[in-house]
């Protein structure tokens, strides 16, 4: 695997769609887009990044490419860092995997897009069980679950205190993925 290796690229409305392999000079844009992820409290990104944090995150992600233990792929749209996924092995046989695509590019295609771009990197990293959580309380992404026939395999009742008052559930979702030729 090359870093920053091209996976798909397509044009939308006007604009210059690219999935891709990270590199180690995405670190500034990748800072500015996690630290957007955790202004908006999304699931993936928990903790604030400074540069020292991004720095070990970037280089975390980048070793676990490089030593086959996951895949990670950004999307850019017209050169600027817009979103991420992975797909990490766990155990022995099976994938998770996760997402998150920044505001302005939601409900575009992308997410799912995404998603079944990260099918076929867990294929080639012969795993063909995936896995993930989603809070119940995050409809967009519970519904692309459901329409990528992701089913609930277990649930966490009450795990997580939202913002506006309340609990939400944490969902486990999984879904066997088909053993096709690795492009
Ligand atoms: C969840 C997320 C990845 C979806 O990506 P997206 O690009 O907006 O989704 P898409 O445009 O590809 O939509 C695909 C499907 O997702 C569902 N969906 C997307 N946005 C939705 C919304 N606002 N409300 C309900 N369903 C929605 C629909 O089923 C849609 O299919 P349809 O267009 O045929 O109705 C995106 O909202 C996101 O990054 N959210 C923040 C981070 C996050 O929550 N990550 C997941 C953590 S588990």
């Amino acid at each position: 695997m090359r870093e920053g290796t091209i996976i798909k690229q397509m044009d939308l409305g006007g604009s210059r769609i690219v999935f891709r392999y990270p590199r180690w000079s995405d670190l500034p844009q990748y800072l500015k887009m996690h630290n957007e992820f955790y202004r908006e409290q999304t699931m993936t990104c928990p903790q604030k990044l400074d540069r020292a944090r991004g720095c070990r995150k970037l280089t975390g992600v980048l070793t676990e490419i490089e030593t086959g233990q996951a895949r990670w792929l950004f999307l850019e749209i017209d050169g600027k860092l817009r979103g991420e996924g992975f797909a990490r092995k766990r155990g022995a046989n099976y994938a998770v995997v996760g997402l998150a695509l920044m505001q302005e590019c939601r409900g575009l295609g992308l997410g799912e897009e995404m998603m079944l771009l990260l099918e076929d990197e867990s294929r080639k990293l012969h795993r063909y069980r995936l896995y993930l959580e989603v809070w119940a309380a995050n409809q967009p992404a519970l519904s692309l679950y459901k329409k990528l026939e992701y089913k609930e395999t277990g649930r966490k009742p009450d795990f997580m205190e939202k913002a506006s008052g309340g609990f939400s559930d944490l969902i486990e979702m999984g879904k066997k993925i088909r053993r096709k030729a690795v492009k």
